[in-house]
């Protein structure tokens, strides 16, 4: 059975895609069988490891609102064992579409029930929102990836993050664990990155990753070229803290499982 991890951050350009898009590429090239599945309307994670939106043929969207089977969404990427579940605009409407919907919260859920015996672990990307598309991601996922980018006012939006949890947790899946807050665009340079750092583990203690992600052009570059940074430059920085992180996350998962 997968292994369930959503990279979740209401705030907005904190590295969730990128972290997303690299970890499960670096899990691939390491030999498992991943499945990325995009729930943000914005598609980064779609067109970050290189499809092509509009020559999709069905999406998420088709598969949490059409009534469609997720098997008919997989997508195969150019890297060998990640397949993509894609998401386009479409999906912009969903958070409205699903509020009326019989067992909204749960569809990505039963959806990746269905397949989940296919892959070791599955990373879900959320969009910027806590909103149904981000409560059917959290009920879906047996862990959190939270990035937090070094920047002014990274703890904001926090304690709502967490109190979404809580209700996760007590009201749809009492599994839903943070595995990681990962500390993102870290510039060695400034004050200011070294004091988000503190400050951050002051607030999660254990939960932070010892990886820390630098600020590398590198990783902002990728995605254009429909690249995980270790395929774009795997001798970047990026490309080493994200295969350090995907390497830990993956030790992470089969130590709490067994
Ligand atoms: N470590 C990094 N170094 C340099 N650039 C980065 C790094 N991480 C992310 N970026 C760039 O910063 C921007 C925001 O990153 P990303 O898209 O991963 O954030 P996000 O949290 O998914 O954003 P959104 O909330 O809009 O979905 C992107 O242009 C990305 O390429
Ligand atoms: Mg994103």
């Amino acid at each position: 059975m997968a292994l369930k991890f959503a990279v979740v951050n209401q705030k907005g350009g904190v590295g969730k895609t990128t972290t997303a898009v690299n970890v499960a590429a670096c899990m691939a090239l390491a030999g498992e069988r991943v499945l990325l599945v995009d729930m943000d309307p914005q598609g980064n994670a779609t067109s970050g490891i290189g499809l092509d939106k509009s020559k999709l043929d069905r999406t998420i969207y088709d598969v949490l609102l059409g009534g469609e089977a997720i098997e008919d969404a997989i997508t195969r990427s150019q890297i060998e064992g990640l397949d993509v579940v894609p998401s386009t605009l479409d999906l912009a409407g969903a958070d409205i579409e699903l509020i009326s919907l019989i067992s909204r919260e749960t569809r990505l859920k039963t959806a990746l029930t269905r397949i989940e015996d296919r892959y070791g672990w599955v990373v879900i990307d959320c969009a910027p929102a806590l909103g149904l598309l981000t409560i059917n991601v959290l009920t879906a996922a047996r862990f959190a990836l939270i990035p937090i980018q070094c920047e002014y006012y990274a703890l904001e939006g926090i304690s709502q993050l967490l109190r979404t949890f809580g209700l996760v947790r007590r009201e749809l899946n009492p599994e839903l664990e943070i595995a990681r807050v990962i500390l993102t665009m870290f510039d060695y340079r400034t004050r200011l990155s070294q004091d988000v750092v503190r400050e951050v583990r002051e607030y999660f203690g254990d939960l932070v990753s010892p990886t820390v992600v630098p600020r590398n052009v590198r990783l902002s570059e990728a995605p254009s070229h429909g690249l995980p940074v270790i395929l774009y430059d795997p001798r970047s920085k990026g490309a080493e803290s994200y295969s350090r992180l995907a390497a830990e996350v993956m030790r992470f998962g089969q130590d709490r499982t067994g």
